[in-house]
């Protein structure tokens, strides 16, 4: 078949193609990337292998490249020794314990642009949202939120450049950035001062069998979640918001009863996911849907074209506020579903609940640009306007 996710009508919109994917083509190899890749489609496929982590293994990495084990990118035990790590921090409590200050942020960023009768949502308000939520979490200091903001983009770049060494002085930068901030978290606590008291502090100072982590382990689980949780969270935002104002009445209904909101994120989410897919590694020749998978290959789990499966969601091309409520995979699921799902949830509802009290005669003024790279999906900008 010769659908590949880089020909110019699935880069513009990735939605081209899922019917003949699901219906033609549930196992697809794309050769026209290195290394060539294998893509699951359908629900179930997609399902199996996400559970099956001994054939679908993470060890070499979720991305499209093949990358050594690290931090909470590879398989258990390792990984369920750093995700409980991280863990701690996401709890539902203490995501929850985030509600005022997200609703505080996000009217400060409205605030900035309310005279103006029109902004770009992904500049003005969804980009430094969660950018800005992760730094404080993290406990970077308000000094350097710009060159963080500015790293997050550089990270998110570099992950489906096709060269990505253009971008490696400024992820050895960032990487220098975080390593100063780890080493001096761990002077303090070894001088026997109090390190502040936030996430990066206590991955930096957790012990081992009484010696710290080692720190190429630590920077990988921070750059995780800078990497998979800013841009993601952004594109929730824009993406939402997008389809709302594409059908004017459909945002009046939301402003109208904002009981919809969460509806409007969790139908956006299966609809328009911001990660299309990610990638597994093959531990053994596996058959599936009448197709061997050879050992050692890379395979994309389309999350996006599954979201659009038929089988599992009646009607699925049509963006529907009614829907009953199914188990999208936006966030994966089994050992590696996304930890920041509660804190993403939390942001975009509180993004589009401020929107729509403060702005509800918001309009689109036009369609902005999707974001690069081929697995990620969202808008580099979207303008708006108001009156
Ligand atoms: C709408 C926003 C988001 C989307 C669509 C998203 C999507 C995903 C997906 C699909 C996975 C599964 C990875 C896999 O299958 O291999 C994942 C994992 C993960 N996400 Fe998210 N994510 C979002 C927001 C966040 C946020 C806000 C954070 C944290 C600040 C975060 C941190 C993580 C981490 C640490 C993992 C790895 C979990 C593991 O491997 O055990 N994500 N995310």
């Amino acid at each position: 078949m010769a659908w590949s996710p880089f020909l110019p009508e699935v880069m513009q919109d990735p939605s081209n193609g899922y019917g003949e994917l699901l219906a033609a083509c549930p196992v697809h190899r794309c050769d026209d990337f290195e290394p060539p890749f294998f893509t699951l489609s359908r629900y179930a496929d997609v399902e199996m292998a996400l559970r099956d982590i001994e054939t679908f293994s993470s060890q070499f990495g979720q991305g499209p490249r093949f990358t050594p084990p690290i931090g909470m990118l590879c398989d258990p035990p390792q990984h369920t020794f750093y995700r409980s790590l991280v863990q701690r921090a996401f709890t539902p409590r203490m995501i929850e314990g985030l509600r005022p200050r997200v609703a505080e942020l996000t009217d400060e960023l409205i605030d900035k642009v309310v005279e103006q009768g029109s902004c770009d949502l992904h500049d003005d308000i969804a980009f430094p949202l969660p950018v800005v939520i992760i730094a404080e979490l993290l406990g970077v200091p308000t000094a350097d939120l710009e060159r963080f903001k500015h790293w997050s983009d550089i990270q998110v770049a570099a992950m489906g450049a096709r060269d990505p060494s253009i971008y490696a002085s400024e992820q050895e930068a960032f990487i220098s950035y975080m390593r100063n901030q780890m080493r001096s978290r761990r002077e303090d606590a070894e001088r026997g001062l109090a390190p502040p008291d936030d996430l990066m502090t206590a991955l930096a100072t957790h012990r081992d069998n009484d010696a710290f982590l080692p720190e190429e382990q630590v920077l990988s689980v921070l750059n995780q979640l800078l990497v998979g949780g800013n841009e993601t969270t952004t594109s929730l935002i824009t993406n939402a918001m997008w389809r709302l104002l594409q059908e004017p009445s459909r945002w009046q209904r939301v402003v109208a009863d904002p009981t919809l909101i969460e509806s409007a994120v969790e139908e956006s989410l299966r609809f328009d996911p911001p990660v299309l897919g990610l990638y597994r590694n093959t531990t053994r020749d596996v058959s599936v849907a009448g197709t061997t998978i050879p050992e050692g290959s890379k395979v994309m789990l389309h999350y996006a074209a599954a979201n659009r499966d038929p089988d599992v969601f009646p009607d699925p091309d049509r963006f529907d506020l009614d829907r009953p409520r199914k188990r999208h995979l936006a966030f994966g699921l089994g050992v590696h579903f996304c930890l920041g799902a509660p804190m993403a949830r939390l942001e975009a509802e509180l993004a589009l609940t401020r929107l729509a009290a403060r702005l509800p005669n918001l309009e689109l003024a036009g369609d902005g640009e999707r974001i690069a790279p081929f697995f990620l999906w969202g808008r580099r900008k979207l303008p708006l306007r108001w009156h």
